[in-house]
């Protein structure tokens, strides 16, 4: 490296600095910059787990619910799965609700209830990936730790003008990412991560870039270009499949809805759900007892790798579903079959 890359990596390292120091934002999980006490390791933990699928103002009120049920990771590990999955429902991702017990349980049983403070160890931990490790390791334990998100990425991208597509970039801007993380000595870890991680989300915007209130609008290449958007560069996107299917609202004339457990592997799996036919592998399209089924419109959903549109037909009767209140089923399904009841229930 030059000496004036070495320079300018510097003065970027002290503008972010400056700027967080004032604009960080407060969140629950997070201490605010300059704080001498580190944030909880297990607060860091399920936001950092929450967060990678959505969006803070969407993921807040489920980490304080959570926070306060299960108010320690020894809390977490004891509860049922059936018990998390249901207050993950609406966070998507279902998988990782899975993952994450399975880690709580290991912190708990293996490590008494203390996460490992370093990377490494973090992990080694099952379900915790390396985004996740790195997070936790600078944010809870002052760890020097490459945070790359994909906001980090764009910030990359945009600052170096990074002419390779992601994701083949991924490589290029981590080392970038990695050139430009400051020594624990200089600046603390975990407010760099979160630094990098405000300036992507609320100015580095994928759209819209807020370039005029951004500290790095005179260190940025892609401004210089004059069209800070067209960084990072992507591949042409394919368009996602689209799958239909049938959804069965099931109900018992006394405001309760059938439901079913959804098979422990593949999409959704474990899931409380509305019977469905015909989108998901599944050749049964029959509903799951003759009824007078009446169809009441369409919802669709898009999930990682296709785009679904159900058919929401409504009925009445008994059958041998799980039954439960409409009013607190609608809070315990995943997204895509909360919308087919609300359907139902409008309809
Ligand atoms: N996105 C992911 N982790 C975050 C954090 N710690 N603060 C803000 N946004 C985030």
């Amino acid at each position: 490296m030059t000496s004036a890359d070495s320079r300018r990596l510097a003065s970027i390292r002290s503008t972010l600095a400056g700027w967080y120091a004032t604009e960080a934002r407060r969140l629950p999980w997070r201490m605010p910059p300059g704080s001498a006490t580190r944030a909880d390791p297990y607060r860091v933990w399920l936001s950092e787990v929450m967060l990678q699928q959505t969006t803070v103002p969407h993921a807040t009120p489920y980490f304080e619910a959570f926070t306060q049920r299960w108010p320690t990771v020894e809390a977490l590990a004891g509860e049922t799965d059936e018990a998390v999955m249901a207050a993950w429902a609406g966070l998507g991702y279902y998988a990782r609700a899975r993952n994450l017990l399975a880690c709580a349980r290991a912190v708990a049983e293996r490590h008494g209830g203390v996460f490992p403070d370093t990377e490494e160890g973090l992990r080694a931990l099952p379900g915790l990936g390396a985004y996740t490790a790195a997070a936790v390791a600078a944010i809870a334990f002052g760890r020097r730790a490459v945070v790359v998100d994909g906001n980090v990425e764009r910030v990359m991208a945009r600052l170096f003008t990074v002419e390779t597509p992601l994701p083949k970039a991924r490589p290029e801007l981590r080392a970038l990412a990695d050139a430009l993380t400051p020594e624990p000595t200089d600046y603390d870890p975990g407010d760099w991560a979160q630094a990098l991680m405000d300036l992507g989300s609320r100015i580095c915007r994928p759209r819209s870039p807020l370039c005029g209130e951004c500290p790095l609008s005179g260190e940025c290449e892609a401004l210089a270009s004059g069209t800070p958007e067209a960084w990072p560069k992507k591949l042409a996107k394919t368009k996602k499949p689209r799958r239909e299917g049938l959804v069965w609202a099931l109900f018992d004339g006394e405001g309760r809805i059938g439901l079913v457990k959804r098979p422990e592997r593949g999409l959704l799996g474990g899931m409380l759900a509305l019977p469905t036919g015909g989108w998901d592998g599944a050749e049964n399209v029959a509903p799951p007892v003759e009824a007078d089924w009446q169809n009441v419109g369409t919802v669709r959903h898009v999930f990682t790798h296709f785009e679904l549109e159900l058919t929401v037909m409504r009925g009445e009767g008994a059958a041998d579903l799980i039954w439960r209140e409409a009013d607190q089923a609608e809070n315990v399904l995943p997204t895509v079959f909360r919308k087919a009841l609300v359907r139902a229930r409008a309809g």
